[in-house]
């Protein structure tokens, strides 16, 4: 099987290194040729990687077609191309919807709708897919975990869930900072915060029954320091602000579709 990548940027540069390092069989895969440098590094690294002459050529070249282009150039970008019925296109874009795809990818009837992540180059990344397609799920499946949903308005909620990240990192950043308040070294605060951030990862993995309600319960001993803390952000409404923010991020999508969607 081909994969065409229309948009060869930081996300296909991400999806291309997991797909091309996986065990066993790799995919063919056909790269746009801007941006120059990034195609050219993984065409460098990969013998199952292709630069091709034009976005055309991709599409022609390719069974599956994913569109990795900035949501504001995709459309006019794609809108020049020609598909055919039997394509699958894969669009990574968000705020792209099923119905606004199908009217710029015509006659290709056949789009799922992906997110991937910067982890999927390491076979890390969470994917949320929409609807879940059978080939779309085993093209993502070896490069972390994905989340196949029935919903647009569910495709819609897990995008915006990964507006969460950097909120994150920054939570392991204010551990590291207040270490280094009390004279802890930094790359000593930086190791300690990473490890706990890892730590926590790793136990929910290898629960995955329990709810994060039952984690956050379980860490939190009654009368115990963790729950000091937890009561006191609560309190703060640190989730809540943090549960709004995730609500302007929803509202911003709903913004940014056409009138037509
Ligand atoms: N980065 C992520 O973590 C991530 C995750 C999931 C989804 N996405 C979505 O995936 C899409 C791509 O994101 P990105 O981070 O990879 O953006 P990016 O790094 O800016 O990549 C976009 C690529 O499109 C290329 N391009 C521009 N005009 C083109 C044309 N006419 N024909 C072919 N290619 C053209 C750009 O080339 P130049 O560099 O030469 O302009 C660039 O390489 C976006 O819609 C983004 O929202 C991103």
């Amino acid at each position: 099987m081909t994969i065409g990548f229309i948009g060869t940027g930081e996300i296909t540069r991400a999806v291309v290194i997991g797909m091309s390092t996986v065990e066993g069989e790799k995919p063919t895969i056909l790269l746009s040729p801007r941006n120059e440098q990034i195609a050219a590094e993984l065409a460098d690294r990969f013998e199952n990687v292709e630069i091709a002459g034009s976005n055309q050529d991709v599409v022609d070249g390719s069974e599956t077609v994913c569109l990795a282009l900035r949501p504001q150039d995709g459309e006019a970008i794609t809108a020049d191309l020609k598909f055919g019925t039997e394509h699958h296109v894969i669009s990574f874009m968000p705020t792209y919807s099923q119905a606004r795809l199908s009217r710029i990818v015509a006659p290709a009837t056949r789009i799922t709708l992906v997110t991937p992540l910067p982890a999927v180059a390491f076979h890390g990344g969470p994917t949320p897919v929409f609807p879940p397609d059978e080939d779309a799920i085993e093209m993502f499946e070896p490069l972390g975990t994905v989340v196949a949903v029935e919903t647009e308005a569910e495709y819609q909620a897990l995008c915006v869930a990964t507006a969460s990240l950097a909120g994150a990192y920054a939570y392991y950043e204010t551990i590291a900072d207040w270490l280094q308040g009390k004279d802890v070294p930094a790359d000593k605060a930086r190791a300690f915060s990473g490890a706990v951030f890892y730590a926590l990862a790793a136990t929910a993995r290898n629960a995955p029954d329990m709810s994060f309600s039952e984690l956050t319960h379980e860490s939190a001993t009654r009368g115990g320091t963790n729950e000091q803390v937890l009561t006191h952000l609560k309190e703060n409404q640190v989730y809540t602000e943090f549960s709004k923010a995730l609500d302007g991020i929803w509202d911003r999508f709903e913004n940014a579709k056409p009138t037509s969607d």
